[in-house]
C-alpha cells in the first residue's frame, strides 16, 4: 500500500482527499497543527472510510518536528500540502503570519524530501494567481497577475519556489493545482467545510444564514459588467476536486522522468454568479435566503472561470458533480452541524 503524506489533511479540501486516497487504496498519514480545524475530522473520515488515518499534530514550519515526523513513516511516495493559512482578509492584516506560515511550511518540506527520498509533491494552488484574467475561460499560460493579498502572493511565491527547487534537483517532480472556487461536502455529510468565525466565503455564508445562524446575506456588489451584476465564479464540487488529487498522485507515481512541474486548472469550466448561485440554492433546498445588495467587496475580481482542457486530456479528470447536487450537499451538510450542535 503506496504511503502518501497529506499536510493540513484534516482541512476542508484535504480530508475530503484522505477520503478519496483511502479508497484508492493508499495509506494516508495526516500532519496538521488544528490551527483552522478539528481533530473529529478523523471521525469523519473513519465513518465513511473505516480507516482512521494516521495524524501527527504537526506544525509544518517547524522543521525539527517535521522531520522526525516523517523519519517514522519511510517510504512515503508522495506529499499532497494542503496546509496553509488561507483568509484573505488575515492576510492583508497579519501579512507576516501568512508568509512565514505559508512559505516556511513549504520549505521545510522540499529541504526534507530529498533528505526522506521523497520524490513528488503536489501543491494547492489557486486560481487567485491569475486576477483577473485578460481572456476567459482561463487557462494554465495565462499571465501571472500581481497577486491583490499577501494569501495570494504567498501561492505565487510557493509555485516559484517549487518550479526553482526542481530546476536544480532534477530527482524531484511536482503537480500544481490551480483551485477555482471549492464549495459542497461529501454527500454523507460525515464530513464538509468547518469555517472558524464568521465565513469570509459565499456558500458558507448562505448555508449559515438559510439554517438562521446569520441574518441576511451581503451580496458585494451588483453593478460589475456581468450579466446580473454579480461576480462570476467556477464552483467546483470538494469531492470533484479531491479525486483530481488522487489522479494527480497516480500520474507522478507511474511517471519514470522526474524534474517536472506540471500545472493544471481545477475547474467546472463554468461560471456563475453569486445570484445564480443563490437561486440554486433556495430552489434544490427550498429554503429562502434573506439577502442585501451592498457595496463592492475590496480585492474582489469581476468574473473568472476555468478552462479545464488540460485537465480533462492529461489527467483525464472532468468535473462530474451538478451544482445542484453540490448545493444540496452543502445544505445536508449545515443541518448535520445543526444537529451536532444541539446534541
Ligand atoms: P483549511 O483551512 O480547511 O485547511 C488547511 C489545513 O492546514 C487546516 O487543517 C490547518 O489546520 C492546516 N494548517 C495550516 N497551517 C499549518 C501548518 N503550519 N502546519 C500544519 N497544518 C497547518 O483550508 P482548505 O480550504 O482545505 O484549503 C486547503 C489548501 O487549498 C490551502 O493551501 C488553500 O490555500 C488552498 N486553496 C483553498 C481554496 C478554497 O477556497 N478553500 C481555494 C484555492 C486554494
Ligand atoms: C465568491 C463571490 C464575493 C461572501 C476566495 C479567495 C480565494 C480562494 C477562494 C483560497 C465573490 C461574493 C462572498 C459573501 C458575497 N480561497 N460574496 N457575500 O473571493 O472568489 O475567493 O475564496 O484560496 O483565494 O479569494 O470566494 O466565496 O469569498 O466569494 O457576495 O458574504 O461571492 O464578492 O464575488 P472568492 P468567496
Amino acid at each position: 500500500m503506496d504511503r502518501i503524506l497529506v499536510t493540513g489533511g484534516t482541512g476542508y479540501i484535504g480530508s475530503h482527499t484522505v477520503v478519496e486516497l483511502q479508497q484508492s487504496g493508499f495509506e494516508v498519514i495526516i500532519v496538521d497543527n488544528l490551527v483552522n480545524s478539528n481533530v473529529d475530522v478523523l471521525c469523519g473520515i473513519e465513518k465513511i472510510t473505516g480507516v482512521r488515518p494516521i495524524f501527527e499534530n504537526v506544525d509544518c514550519t517547524e522543521y525539527v518536528n517535521l522531520d522526525r515526523t516523517i523519519e517514522k513513516y519511510p517510504g512515503i511516495k508522495a506529499i499532497i500540502h494542503f496546509a496553509a493559512l488561507k483568509a484573505v482578509g488575515e492576510s492583508v492584516s497579519h501579512p507576516l503570519e501568512y508568509y512565514r506560515n505559508n512559505l516556511v511550511s513549504l520549505i521545510n518540506l522540499l529541504e526534507l524530501m530529498p533528505k526522506h527520498k521523497i520524490e513528488n509533491i503536489v501543491f494547492s494552488s489557486s486560481c487567485t494567481v491569475y486576477g483577473q484574467p485578460d481572456v476567459l475561460p482561463v487557462t494554465e499560460d495565462a499571465p501571472i497577475k500581481k497577486a491583490l493579498s499577501p494569501y495570494g502572493n504567498t501561492k505565487k511565491i510557493a509555485e516559484d519556489i517549487i518550479t526553482d527547487t526542481i530546476n536544480a534537483n532534477h530527482a524531484l517532480s511536482a503537480i500544481l493545482l490551480r483551485y477555482f472556487n471549492p464549495i459542497g461536502a461529501h454527500p454523507s455529510a460525515e464530513i464538509g467545510e468547518l469555517p472558524n468565525g464568521v465565513p469570509n466565503n459565499l456558500l458558507p455564508y448562505i448555508t449559515q444564514t438559510a439554517i438562521g445562524l446569520r441574518s441576511e446575506l451581503k451580496v458585494f456588489g451588483n453593478d460589475y459588467n456581468t450579466p446580473d451584476g454579480s461576480c462570476i465564479r467556477d464552483y467546483i464540487n470538494v469531492v470533484d476536486l479531491a479525486k483530481a488529487h488522487v489522479i494527480a498522485v497516480q500520474r507522478m507515481l507511474q511517471k519514470k522522468q522526474k524534474s517536472d512541474v506540471e500545472i493544471f486548472n481545477l475547474g467546472t469550466g463554468r461560471g456563475l454568479s453569486v445570484l445564480e448561485l443563490l437561486d440554486i440554492f433556495q430552489k434544490v433546498n427550498k429554503v429562502k435566503v434573506p439577502y442585501k445588495i451592498v457595496g463592492r467587496r475590496e480585492g474582489d475580481i469581476e468574473q473568472v472561470w476555468a478552462n479545464p482542457a488540460r485537465a480533462n486530456k492529461e489527467l483525464g479528470w472532468k468535473a462530474q458533480s451538478s451544482v445542484e447536487d453540490t448545493l444540496k450537499s452543502a445544505w445536508k451538510w449545515e443541518l448535520k452541524l445543526k444537529e451536532r450542535r444541539e446534541k
